[in-house]
């Protein structure tokens, strides 16, 4: 049976709401949005138009899944990141607004690392997932040639898709192994470190919503006990593959910064180690610069 857009809409947005998910209306809009492909906005202007019976059925489908918890970025297989479209599949993290305050210090550290050198700038990107940081900064900084590193060969399939949709396939690299030690003896040392590693504490992962817990790659979350074991060593190898003056950028979780800052000042070799705070106020980033 043919339905109007605004019917459907109702409908879902009824069972999503009876269902418990969260944030009902947005999650109805963009899955019908994206079935359509239409933007979100056009859906108002087109509030009267009958969806023939396929397509209510293909929408159904979609809210079906929402329903069992998957979340819309998996049904749509996409989600925006520093205003750019990333494809996600279950093998990465679905990328969040909080990991974009590296991409900001991280284009504000590389304005000033250029204003220094003129060579092509090395980046590296370690846990890159979708490579969402990695294609990110190279979209930004044009001097840039990013490596991208993650343990997970499915991830690296999705982060090399990313960056041939983003035109930057000619200067990202993406490597498999563990952290940095599958690069250390194989390129210069870097201008730029990014690290988003997986810090979810055994006791966080427990009471995480099952939209993530069900869906979403533990391999890409879960930092051990107190969720530092991934930062932990890789404190004490990124001085061997950072250069002088180069800067390393870890996102952490919301009371693990002073830790962390700990942990670089013993590490010693680096100058300065700082905080950044996230929009929503959290310790979100830690810093430090390399004598
Ligand atoms: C929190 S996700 C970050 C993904 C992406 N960079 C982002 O910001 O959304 C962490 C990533 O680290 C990867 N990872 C986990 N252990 C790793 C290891 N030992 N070496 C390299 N990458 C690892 C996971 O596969 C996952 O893609």
């Amino acid at each position: 049976m043919s339905q109007t857009i605004g019917e459907l809409l109702r409908r879902a947005v009824g069972d999503l709401q009876g269902g418990g998910i969260a944030e009902p209306q947005a999650a109805a809009e963009v899955l019908l949005a994206d079935l359509l492909d239409l933007p979100r906005l056009s859906l108002f202007l087109d509030i009267h138009r009958g969806l023939n019976p396929l397509q209510c059925d293909a929408y159904a489908a979609r809210i079906w899944r929402r329903l069992q918890g998957e979340p819309v970025q998996y049904i749509v297989g996409t989600q925006e990141f520093w205003s750019l479209s990333f494809a996600v599949t279950p093998a990465v993290l679905v990328p969040r607004p909080e990991t974009e305050l590296l991409v900001e210090y991280g284009v504000k550290h590389a304005r000033q690392w250029l204003s220094h050198h003129r060579a092509a700038m090395p980046v590296l990107d370690v846990g890159t997932g979708s490579g969402n940081l990695a294609i990110s900064l190279a979209h930004a900084v044009p001097q840039s040639r990013v490596w991208g590193v993650d343990i997970s060969w499915d991830a690296l399939q999705v982060a090399r898709l990313n960056a041939r949709s983003h035109t930057v396939a000619d200067r990202v690299r993406w490597i498999q192994g563990d952290l940095s030690t599958p690069i250390r003896k194989t390129v210069p040392t870097f201008a730029l470190c990014t690290a988003n590693l997986p810090y979810v504490t055994t006791a966080e992962w427990e009471r995480l919503p099952r939209d993530i817990k069900a869906y979403e790659p533990a391999l890409a979350l879960c930092g051990g006990e107190d969720g530092l074991d991934l930062i932990r060593r890789f404190v004490t190898m990124v001085p061997d593959v950072l250069a002088s003056g180069g800067l390393v950028l870890l996102e952490v979780g919301w009371q693990q910064a002073k830790t962390v800052v700990d942990m670089l000042e013993q590490q010693g070799g680096f100058i300065d180690v700082g905080v950044e705070r996230d929009l929503a106020g959290i310790d979100r980033a830690v810093w430090a610069r390399k004598r």
